[in-house]
């Protein structure tokens, strides 16, 4: 398969740049920009994009690719920071400008190359200190701003090209087609990332693994797109283990059971750890420390599964390319199957090796194999679920009354917005709830009771997230139905942080 390798500068956009040519069919992956030689010869990239970053090269710690990259003869494509990497290493001069952030106007000096098919002048999106000032030999201007006059440069015969502005963000117009350009005509690279052919090839490679596999599901799209591709391998030297620990929306560990049960031919196990996890969360209240708690229980529980129905030799996840990106483990040469242990948490003495099937994926990738192999549409249309569950929707100690209200509440949330049509519209939506009350009045009587937080956010990647502007009468609705329903409730609120500067959850 054909691939593109990002070289990642820090730039807040970096991953966007893999995502955009995905979104084409060419497989793109985010290394660290110290990356070595033989690594990167070891992914034979048909192209190279350099990311914009924080810094400049004047700065005496600026980060560098190694220079024996430029004498790999493959086409580079730097963009922003990465565009005076490229000025600066082929002897033109980068100067400091005062920094220029949001909208220019490309003017486009040479429409036949990475810059065809985007129209005479495109508004193009700017996030830089430094700019090119000399443009080095054999390269040529292909287009300019009002301010910089070097924007864009070229040497074609050497298929080396650098860009001040961001093509990957979507402020950019047409700056698909300039990715697309450079990767499809300067790089040839061909089409071939489909999930199709991504399923054909991990399945092929998994079969390859000798032992058996234990795989920890949640009744998420993930972990249970992972086990399904596990099974296609290896088929019952696959077993999945389902931990029922009390800590799960509205019916959820019956529904799951039941979908496994129905739809999947795999082996599952269902443990009911209800009672060993809240009282190991008994007097928890930092949310830091209940993550941690929650985590050491379900290696627990894997660990004396593992020990009646095992050998195991692997554990598989289902662990996502943001996931890789965002903890910082963004490893290079990304194999489909990783070895490397405390991966996720898991102590090095479980001694089982890691298999993450999904590593290389975004969500949407992995909803289009979910698709493929006919996973039930209501688990493909189901919000993201955190892994400690209603836990980090409790703000202090996890008591039994708190987990009815918020189970209670987050399913009222979740069918109000159905009857309404917005379910599959919003990133995710729940009910929070802490050790707040307020007064209430019910009949003639006062009632001191819970306060609910209701949660409802717009997001992409969960990276940002906005709140979701409902409609009052929706929220009017949520309230009313939340007071009505839970005796404990006597006021209902409405979050209105985004991320950031809030997060997603409130633990
Ligand atoms: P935050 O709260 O950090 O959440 O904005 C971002 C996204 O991640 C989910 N989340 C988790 N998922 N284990 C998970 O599997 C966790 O510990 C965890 N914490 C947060 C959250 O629901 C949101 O989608």
């Amino acid at each position: 398969m054909d691939k593109i390798v990002v070289l990642d500068f820090g730039s807040q956009y970096s991953h966007l740049i893999c995502r955009r040519i995905r979104d084409f069919s060419v497989y793109a992956e985010l290394v660290p920009y110290d990356i070595s030689l033989d690594e990167l010869n070891k992914l034979n990239p048909k192209g190279i994009i350099f990311s914009g970053g924080p810094s400049s090269v004047f700065n005496s710690d600026a980060p560098m690719p190694t220079k024996e990259i430029f004498q790999m003869q493959i086409p580079i494509l730097g963009i922003c920071y990465g565009h005076q990497i490229i000025v600066n290493n082929f002897g033109g001069k980068v100067k400091r400008a005062n920094k220029e952030y949001g909208s220019a106007i490309l003017s486009i000096d040479d429409k036949s190359d990475i810059l065809s098919e985007v129209g005479d002048s495109i508004r193009a999106w700017m996030s830089h200190g430094d700019e090119a000032k000399n443009v080095p030999k054999d390269f040529e201007i292909i287009g300019h701003t009002e301010n910089a006059h070097a924007a864009a440069i070229a040497n074609k015969q050497r298929t080396v090209y650098g860009i001040q502005f961001h093509p990957e963000v979507m402020h950019t117009e047409n700056g698909t087609n300039i990715l697309k350009n450079f990767v499809l005509k300067v790089c040839h690279a061909n089409q071939d990332w489909t999930m199709e052919a991504f399923i054909e090839n991990t399945v092929e490679n998994i079969s390859k693994l000798e032992g058996n596999v234990l795989c920890g599901v949640s009744g998420g799209i993930d972990s249970t797109v992972a086990a399904l591709l596990i099974q296609k391998a290896i088929g019952d030297r696959l077993k999945c283990v389902f931990v029922d620990n009390g800590l799960l929306r509205l019916d959820e560990a019956k529904e799951i059971e039941v979908m496994f049960a129905k739809n999947f031919k795999v082996n599952f196990t269902k443990i009911d750890g209800k009672k060993q996890f809240l009282s190991k969360l008994k007097g928890v209240v930092d949310p830091e420390e209940k993550r941690k708690v929650i985590g050491e229980e379900f290696v627990r529980v894997f660990t004396d599964f593992a020990k009646d129905n095992g050998p195991f030799v692997w554990l598989a996840q289902g662990t996502l390319y943001p996931d890789v990106i965002e903890s910082g483990v963004s490893k290079g040469p990304a194999d489909v199957i990783k070895t490397h242990h405390n991966v996720g948490g898991l102590p090095d003495w479980l001694h089982l090796k890691v298999l993450e099937p999904l590593r290389e994926l975004y969500k949407d990738e992995v909803r289009n194999i979910a698709k493929i192999l006919d996973v039930p549409e209501n688990l493909l249309i189901r919000h993201p679920f955190p892994g400690p569950g209603l836990a980090v929707r409790i703000i202090g100690e996890v008591t039994k009354k708190k987990l009815d209200i918020t189970r209670i509440a987050s399913n009222i949330v979740e069918e109000e917005l159905q009857n309404a049509e917005l379910y599959d519209k919003v990133w995710q939506a729940y009910a929070a709830v802490g050790d707040d009350k307020a007064v209430g009045v019910v009949g003639d009587e006062r009632k001191y009771g819970n306060i609910v937080m209701v949660r409802i956010v717009d997001s992409i990647d969960a990276m940002t997230a906005d709140w979701t502007r409902l409609p009052n009468e929706l929220i009017e609705k949520i309230s009313n139905r939340i007071t009505n329903e839970i005796d404990e409730v006597t006021w209902v609120s409405y979050v209105v942080s985004s991320k950031p500067p809030a997060t997603i959850e409130p633990q």
